[in-house]
C-alpha cells in the first residue's frame, strides 16, 4: 500500500475580491513510510503551503493528498507539525504544553500514564529538568525542543517540519538536527522537512525535493541522498559526495533565479521574490 502520496496536487488561493493566485500546480510525490524528505526552493514558491496541505491545515484545490490511500481532509494526530517559531502557550509550563497534546490524543489513559508519556518525550529531547519552566524562562533552542517533544508525544507517523531550526544559532541547530535524525531512526518516523539550509537538507534527508520558482510552482528535481545511516556529521560534510550534492542544490537554486516568471498575469508574486540560498554554518 502506498504511504504518503501527492497526486497532481495544486493550490489556488482565492480571497475576497482579489484575482485567484495559483501557487502550486502538478505536484506528484510518493513518500515511503520511514523516509526523510527535505524540501528546498526559493522563498514564496509554496513550500509551507505544500506542508500545510499534508498537515490538513489547507485543502488542495486540485488533485489529492493521500495517506495510506485515504484522502487527507483535515488535521490528524498521525501527522504532527513543528513550525519555525515555537507555538507554545505562554501561560503553560513546558510540561503543560506537552500534556495538552498528550491529553488530546490519549484521552482514555489514566492521568499518571499521560504524564509519564509527556515526561518520557521531554527526557528524549533533553528537557526533563526544565519541564516545570514557562516558555519565557527557556532558550530558543529549548523552545524548539519542547515543540518537537509536543509533536512526538502524539506518537505521529508523519512529522512535518517547517524550517524548524531556522531561528537558531548554528551549534544549536546542528544539535537539534542530530536529535531529529535520531528520533526519526528510533521511531520509524516519516519526516517531511521544509528548509532553506542546504547542508541541513543533505545531512538529514534521504531525498531532496527541489521546487521551481512560483507562481504556479511545481517540483523541479528530486535528488537521492545515498549516504548510509547513522551519519557522522563532520566526516560526511567533508566528503566529496556531500560537496557534490550540496553543489547540485545550489546550482538548481541559482538556475531557478534566472527562471523567475515575469508578472504577466494578475497572480500575486511574493515579496521579496527571491532570496539567496541559505547555507548552514
Ligand atoms: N492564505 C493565503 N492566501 C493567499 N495567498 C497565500 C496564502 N498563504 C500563502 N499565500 C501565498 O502563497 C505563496 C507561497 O507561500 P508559502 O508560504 O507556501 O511559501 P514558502 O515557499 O513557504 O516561502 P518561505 O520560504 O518564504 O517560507 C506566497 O506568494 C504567499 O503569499
Ligand atoms: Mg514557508
Amino acid at each position: 500500500m502506498k504511504f504518503l502520496e501527492l497526486i497532481s496536487v495544486g493550490k489556488t488561493f482565492r480571497s475576497g475580491g482579489k484575482p485567484p493566485a495559483e501557487i502550486l500546480t502538478g505536484i506528484d510525490l510518493h513518500i515511503e513510510k520511514g523516509e526523510f524528505v527535505a524540501v528546498i526552493g526559493h522563498s514564496g514558491c509554496g513550500k509551507s503551503t505544500l506542508l500545510s496541505m499534508i498537515a490538513g491545515l489547507e485543502d488542495a484545490t486540485a488533485g489529492s493528498v493521500c495517506l495510506r490511500e485515504h484522502e487527507i481532509s483535515g488535521p490528524g494526530p498521525e501527522r504532527a507539525v513543528v513550525f519555525q517559531h515555537h507555538s507554545l502557550l505562554p501561560w503553560r509550563t513546558v510540561l503543560g504544553n506537552v500534556m495538552l497534546a498528550v491529553d488530546a490524543v490519549f484521552a482514555r489513559e489514566a492521568k499518571a500514564e499521560r504524564r509519564a508519556r509527556a515526561e518520557r518525550w521531554l527526557e528524549k529531547v533533553g528537557l526533563k529538568e526544565h519541564m516545570l519552566k514557562y516558555p519565557h524562562e527557556i532558550s530558543g533552542g529549548m523552545k524548539q525542543r519542547a515543540g518537537i517533544a509536543r509533536a512526538l508525544s502524539m506518537e505521529p507517523e508523519v512529522l512535518l517540519l517547517d524550517e524548524p531550526f531556522g531561528a537558531l544559532d548554528a551549534l544549536t541547530r546542528a544539535q537539534l538536527q542530530d536529535e531529529v535524525v535520531r528520533l526519526h531512526a528510533e521511531n520509524g518516523l516519516t519526516v517531511f522537512m521544509v528548509t532553506h539550509d542546504i547542508d541541513e537538507a543533505v545531512y538529514c534527508s534521504d531525498r531532496i525535493v527541489m521546487m521551481n520558482v512560483g507562481p504556479r510552482a511545481s517540483i523541479g528535481q528530486i535528488l537521492d541522498v545515498p549516504f548510509a545511516r547513522p551519519r557522522e556529521r563532520i566526516s560526511l560534510m567533508e566528503s566529496e559526495g556531500f560537496a557534490h550534492l550540496r553543489a547540485r542544490c545550489i546550482r538548481f537554486l541559482y538556475d531557478q533565479k534566472g527562471k523567475q516568471v515575469p508578472v504577466a498575469t494578475p497572480i500575486p508574486v511574493p515579496d521579496p521574490v527571491v532570496g539567496e540560498p541559505a547555507l548552514a554554518g
